[in-house]
């Protein structure tokens, strides 16, 4: 017999080579910019890898404990209250993850029973679904409204139904950069207030809010707060993706079970990287400050696309600046995309890939997490549409 017949069945049978990794392999290949993949370009602050050298050097090198250690915790829950004004428990209400993505897996694996629905609004992050086929749930995809991103909450009441465990948010989103509006947030809180239904909030973009509006987070409003599972990540905050370090807060009873499953999933996160961050977090500002930070390079690149036939959609958060190239091309977006970067010199990712049917709407998404410098050479060459 061979290894395939011996696989048999997949427990994810439609999860390929995702368009993210395809997408940096062919910028790689032909030498273009690569405003594709979602990371910075680049170095964190080298305060931060000196607190990590630091707590290396000091021997803070063995298994920490299973939650995460208690300065980070400490850390978390104070910029928590600082940021949004709720306070969580730092023993029983938060634990250091292996990045957003794991918090993720392990609160769907921690929360949903096989055959739950959850619902996810898309266009998403790619990790939801698989991580929902993993538990045995049932994906209901409910679109943000065309064109605008806004959540629908009408579709969204259709979708609620008492077969709901979960309701999976992003705020500011990716891909779209859209950020909830408070008012949003209070209509969602007033729309599940009648229904058992828990809240996944992925927030890995929280710090990045432009234009003097404040973060939405579901930990803010009391209602929310004791239904949702809040997940950021220190890797999109602090210029670190390679880290993978992030954070999930809820509340005791919720904890309780993400941690049963944490347990046996990573255990513990590194321990050198936890007390580099609890000593960097002691000031509030490099976190406070990263919105100004990617608000000024969202505009340089606004600014630079304003001159080309690429239609700028809105970006109020998060690193990304999505565009309507209907005027340019009637290519799909994965031709386009693929088109951008060989011709043009510069990746970008085509909007489809978020949706589970890959629908084409003519839209792809730039990340403008770079320095200064690759964004000029990005718009020089985008100049030609
Ligand atoms: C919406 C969203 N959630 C989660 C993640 C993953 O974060 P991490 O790298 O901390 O796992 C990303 C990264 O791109 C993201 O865009």
């Amino acid at each position: 017999m061979t290894s395939d017949d011996l696989v048999g069945a997949s427990r994810l049978p439609s999860v390929g080579t995702t368009i993210f990794t395809v997408m940096s392999a062919l910028a790689a290949r032909t030498g273009a910019i690569n405003l594709g993949q979602g990371f910075p370009d680049f170095d964190c602050d080298p305060a931060l890898v000196d607190a990590v050298a630091a707590a290396m050097r000091a021997g803070h090198n063995q298994y920490p404990p299973m939650t995460g250690i208690p300065a980070l915790r400490q850390a978390v829950s104070d910029k928590i209250a600082l940021t949004t004004g709720h306070r969580y428990d730092a023993d029983a209400e938060i634990t250091i993850t292996a990045g957003a993505t794991q918090g993720i897996l392990s609160t769907v694996l921690a929360l949903v029973h096989p055959g739950d629905d959850v619902i996810v609004l898309e266009p998403c992050y790619d990790s939801y679904g698989p991580s929902i086929t993993l538990a045995g749930g049932n994906t209901i995809r409910v679109p943000l409204v065309p064109g605008t991103w806004r959540p629908d909450f009408e579709a969204l009441a259709r979708a609620l139904t008492p077969r709901t465990r979960l309701v999976i948010v992003n705020t500011p989103h990716n891909p779209s950069g859209t950020v909830w509006t408070a008012g949003e947030r209070a209509r969602f809180a007033a729309l599940l207030a009648p229904t058992r239904a828990l809240v996944l909030s992925d927030e890995v973009y929280e710090h990045m809010v432009f234009d003097g509006v404040a973060h939405a987070s579901m930990s803010g409003l009391p209602d929310l707060a004791a239904r949702s599972v809040v997940v950021s990540s220190f890797g999109k905050t602090f210029h670190v993706t390679g880290w993978k370090v992030g954070y999930v807060a809820a509340p005791a009873a919720l904890m309780r079970e993400f941690r049963k499953v944490h347990q046996f999933n990573v255990f513990t996160v590194n321990t050198p990287v936890q007390h580099g961050l609890a000593h960097y977090m002691e000031d509030p500002r490099p976190y406070l400050e990263l919105a100004a930070f990617y608000q000024r390079k969202r505009d340089l690149f606004r600014a630079g696309l304003a001159s080309t036939r690429l239609r700028l959609l809105p970006s109020e958060g998060s690193y990304f600046q999505c565009v309507d190239y209907s005027a340019i091309s009637e290519r799909s977006e994965e031709d386009f995309c693929r088109w951008l970067t060989t011709e043009i010199g510069v990746a970008a990712i085509p909007l489809s890939a978020f949706y589970e049917d890959g629908r084409n709407q003519r839209l792809a998404r730039f990340c403008f997490a770079k320095r200064d410098d690759t964004l000029n050479s990005a718009l020089q060459r985008l100049a030609r549409l």
